[in-house]
C-alpha cells in the first residue's frame, strides 16, 4: 500500500486509522501487506532499519535523493521514504501559510520510491494506492513503465478516501513530477486546464474502490462527483464500495487508556464517570450531568456540515444541552464555535487542537455524537460512536447513511439547519427517556464494525485483479 498517512506514524484524519489498521486485518487473514509512507518530521527511526541507500529519483532535470527504512507497527512492515529536503517539515501537508507550493513533488517522489521499492526490496502482486497522494503510482506504471518487465503483471487498486482532494496543479508541474509532455503522454494528468492527479489515478488504475456502498453510488452523480462523476461512470465496472471498518483494540470503552473509567454495555456506571471527567477536562461545570452532551470531534471543513451549526446555533443555545467540540481547520468554523463558548461558557466548550486523548474522551463522555456532514465518504467518528454509546446524529449521506439506522441513531437527509435542528430536538426529547434511551445505546454497542468481513473483501478484490 502507498498512502500519505497512518497511525501511529502521522495522522490527519480517517486515512492513517485506515492505514493503521486495514493492512493489519489483511496480513491476519494470510495476506502479505507492506506500506509506503514517507518518513515526516518526527517519526522517529530508532529500531527502523536501512534497506536502501542513497537511492536517486529523477524527476524532470531534478534529482531527489532518498533512504528507505524499515519498520514495524503490529507486525506490519512500513517502509519509510527519508528524503529530508521534502518531508522534514512542521506540517503533513502544509503549515500556517496554507499547503507547501511543492506537494506536488512531495508525493511524486513518494510514488516513485515506491516502485523503486517493488523493484529492489519487495515486489507484491498488487500495489494499492490511497487518495490522491499516492494516485500517480498507476500513471507511471502505464506510461513510463509499461514495457519493464518488473512491472508486468502488477496490479494496480485506487482508494478515494474523500474525492474533494483532487491534487489540482497548474499545467506547468508536469515536468517536475517526471511527466514532460513533449515526451511522454500526459493526457490522462490533464482536465480543465489543469493538472488533476486523482482523476489520472480514476483512469490509470486497473480498479477502483472507496469506502462505503452509498459513496461509490454517489460520486457517480454531478451532485458529489466534483467534476469527475463521468469518469467514475466510465469505469463502473471496476468501482467497489467497501465499508472501513474500527480498529477495536484502540477503540473500546472496555479498554481504552485515555479514558478515566472503562465500561461496557453490560455495565454502564463507568460512563457517567467518563462524562464528568470530561466537564472537568474542558472546564464546564458539574451542572451539566443533568442535562444532555453532545460531541464532536472533527476536521472544520465545509464538508462536516458546520454551516448549518452556524445557522441554527441561535436556536441551540436556547435547548437544554450542552455541548463540547474539538477540532480544527476553516478560521470560521472555529470562530463559531469560540463564539458560542465565550457567550455561554457554562454549557459550551471548545478546543481549537489536534488531540487523540480528548477525542476519546469525547467518545466516552458525550451522550450525543453530532456529525452533520455534507458528505461523508465512509466516517469513522460515527462508528466509535456507537460502540462507546454516544448515540450518533447525522445526515443521511455517504459512510453515515450506510452505518447508522434508525434503531441505533438518529439521521436527516435534507441539507438544511432547519433538519438538524429538528433532529437534534428529536433525539434531546428521546434522552428523557431514560430506559429506552439506554436500550439504544445497547444496540449501538452491540453493532459490529470490525475490519474482518471489509478485509475480506479487499482480499477477494486483490485476487480478482490477478485472474
Ligand atoms: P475524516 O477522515 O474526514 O477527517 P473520519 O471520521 O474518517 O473523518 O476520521 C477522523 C479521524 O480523525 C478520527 O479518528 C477522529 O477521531 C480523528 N480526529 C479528527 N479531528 C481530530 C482532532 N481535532 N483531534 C483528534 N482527533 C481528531
Ligand atoms: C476521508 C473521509 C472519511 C473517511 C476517511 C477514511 O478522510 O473524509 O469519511 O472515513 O477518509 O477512509
Amino acid at each position: 500500500m502507498v498512502a500519505s498517512e497512518a497511525t501511529p506514524f502521522a495522522k490527519t484524519g480517517g486515512l492513517a486509522d485506515v492505514m493503521g489498521a486495514l493492512p493489519q486485518a489483511l496480513n491476519a487473514g494470510g495476506d502479505e501487506v507492506g506500506v509506503v509512507l514517507p518518513r515526516y518530521r518526527g517519526i522517529a527511526l530508532e529500531g527502523a532499519q536501512r534497506v536502501y541507500a542513497d537511492l536517486t529519483i529523477w524527476l524532470g532535470l531534478a534529482q531527489w535523493k532518498v533512504d528507505i527504512y524499515r519498520t514495524e507497527s503490529a507486525g506490519v512492515p512500513y517502509y519509510l521514504v527519508d528524503s529530508p529536503a521534502l518531508y522534514d517539515r512542521d506540517g503533513i501537508y502544509g503549515d500556517g501559510d496554507g499547503d507547501y507550493k511543492d506537494n506536488h513533488i512531495r508525493f511524486a517522489v513518494l510514488s516513485q520510491a515506491a516502485l523503486a521499492i517493488v523493484r529492489h526490496v519487495w515486489r507484491p502482486d498488487v500495489v494499492h494506492c490511497h487518495d490522491w497522494q499516492a494516485a500517480l503510482v498507476p500513471v507511471y506504471i502505464r506510461q513510463l513503465l509499461a514495457a519493464d518487465p518488473t512491472f508486468l503483471g502488477l496490479r494496480v487498486l485506487f482508494t478515494i478516501h474523500n474525492l474533494s482532494y483532487q491534487g489540482k496543479f497548474p499545467l506547468e508541474i508536469l515536468p517536475e513530477i517526471g511527466m514532460d509532455p513533449r515526451t511522454v503522454s500526459t493526457s490522462a494528468l490533464e482536465l480543465a486546464g489543469e493538472v488533476n492527479l486523482l482523476k489520472a489515478a480514476i483512469v490509470s488504475a486497473d480498479a477502483i474502490s472507496t469506502v462505503s456502498e452509498g459513496y461509490a453510488r454517489e460520486i457517480q452523480e454531478p451532485e458529489l462527483g466534483f467534476a469527475l462523476d463521468s469518469f467514475l461512470r466510465a469505469r463502473a465496472n471496476v468501482l467497489h464500495g467497501i465499508l472501513n471498518g474500527v480498529d477495536y483494540g484502540s477503540w473500546s470503552p472496555e479498554n481504552d487508556a485515555c479514558i478515566a473509567a472503562p465500561y461496557s454495555a453490560g455495565d454502564l456506571a463507568g460512563k457517567q464517570i467518563c462524562k464528568h471527567d470530561l466537564l472537568d477536562e474542558v472546564g464546564l461545570p458539574s451542572a451539566n450531568m443533568e442535562r444532555p452532551l453532545l460531541g464532536i470531534v472533527s476536521r472544520f471543513t465545509n464538508q462536516k456540515g458546520f454551516d448549518l451549526v452556524a445557522e441554527v446555533a441561535g436556536e441551540l443555545v436556547a435547548e437544554d444541552l450542552a455541548l463540547v467540540a474539538l477540532g480544527s481547520g476553516q478560521p470560521e468554523y472555529e470562530r463559531m464555535f469560540g463564539d458560542l463558548a465565550s457567550a455561554h461558557p457554562d454549557r459550551f466548550a471548545v478546543r481549537v487542537a489536534y488531540d487523540n486523548r480528548l477525542a476519546h474522551k469525547i467518545e466516552a463522555g458525550s451522550d450525543i455524537f453530532l456529525m452533520p456532514s455534507w458528505f461523508e465518504p465512509c466516517g469513522l467518528n460515527q462508528m466509535y460512536s456507537l460502540r462507546y454509546g454516544s448515540v450518533p446524529v447525522v445526515r443521511a449521506t455517504g459512510g453515515l447513511d450506510d452505518t447508522i439506522e434508525e434503531t441505533t441513531g438518529f439521521k436527516f437527509r435534507e441539507y438544511s439547519g432547519a433538519a438538524l435542528l429538528e433532529t437534534i430536538r428529536t433525539a434531546l426529547t428521546a434522552w428523557k427517556d431514560r430506559a429506552a434511551w439506554t436500550s439504544m445505546m445497547r444496540r449501538g454497542m452491540g453493532k459490529d464494525f470490525s475490519w474482518n468481513s471489509s478485509a475480506a473483501r479487499y482480499s477477494e478484490l486483490y485476487r480478482d485483479l490477478l485472474r
